[in-house]
């Protein structure tokens, strides 16, 4: 049974997707921890709700990025998981964090990565007047939001989305693809190569080009 630390910022729509994912019971794997970096995030009541251990560690009572992440660090491998998995977990990391994690470290994004790294993706996808969106998970690297290419979801841009809209139906889609990814790192036909190339079943996934 593969263990699995689940870090967010927010609502934690992500988390559920992957907890009812997981209560069906195929995919062996079980999260042993949630932690946010908001106390009052909401994604902590949808895993106490699942009757998961969360911990809530405040960036704020730190006086540097470094501090928090080691401290960070420390209450994640107290869980000795083998996948750590950010949903919606908006901090930045460091290199430090990054590296300790390699290869075992998710994220996803809402966006087609490469495109539109960082905040407001859906409103710069509209302006740029693009014909899709959508979202990407992909292994987590020292680059913000540059890492491998796991998996994308894709949809098209109606001449009636705003941010909002956009943002309702790339969340659909990352509910699907997420625990897709993350069956199949559980189930072993997922690996990320020293070299960077991401393996499924053995053969290499094509580069996104980061
Ligand atoms: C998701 O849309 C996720 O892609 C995004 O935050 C949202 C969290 O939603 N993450 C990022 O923007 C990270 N750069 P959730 O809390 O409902 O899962």
């Amino acid at each position: 049974m593969k263990r699995l630390v689940v870090l967010i910022s927010g609502s934690g729509s992500n988390l559920q997707a992957i907890l009812d994912y997981l209560a069906q019971g195929t995919c062996p794997a079980q999260v042993t921890a949630v932690i946010s970096n908001k106390s009052d995030a909401y994604g902590l009541e949808r895993a106490r709700n699942a009757g998961i251990p969360t911990f809530s560690l405040s960036h704020k009572d730190f006086s540097s990025r470094e501090a928090f992440d080691a401290e960070l660090m420390t209450l994640i491998d107290s869980q000795h998981p083998d996948l750590v998995i950010l949903a919606g977990f908006m901090r930045i990391l460091t290199p430090e964090f990054t590296r300790h994690y390699s290869g075992r470290l998710f994220n996803i994004h809402p966006s087609l990565l490469p495109k539109y790294k960082g905040l407001n993706t859906h409103q710069r996808a509209i302006e740029a007047g693009d014909k899709l969106h959508g979202a990407t998970v992909h292994f987590v690297t020292e680059e913000l939001d540059g890492g491998p290419l796991i998996v994308q979801g894709q949809l098209d841009i109606n001449p009636e989305d705003n941010p909002d809209s956009l943002a309702q139906r790339v969340h659909i889609l990352e509910h699907q693809i997420y625990p897709m990814a993350i069956d199949w790192y559980c189930c072993d036909r997922l690996t990320l190569s020293p070299d960077g190339t991401v393996l499924l079943d053995n053969a290499s996934l094509p580069s996104t080009g980061h």
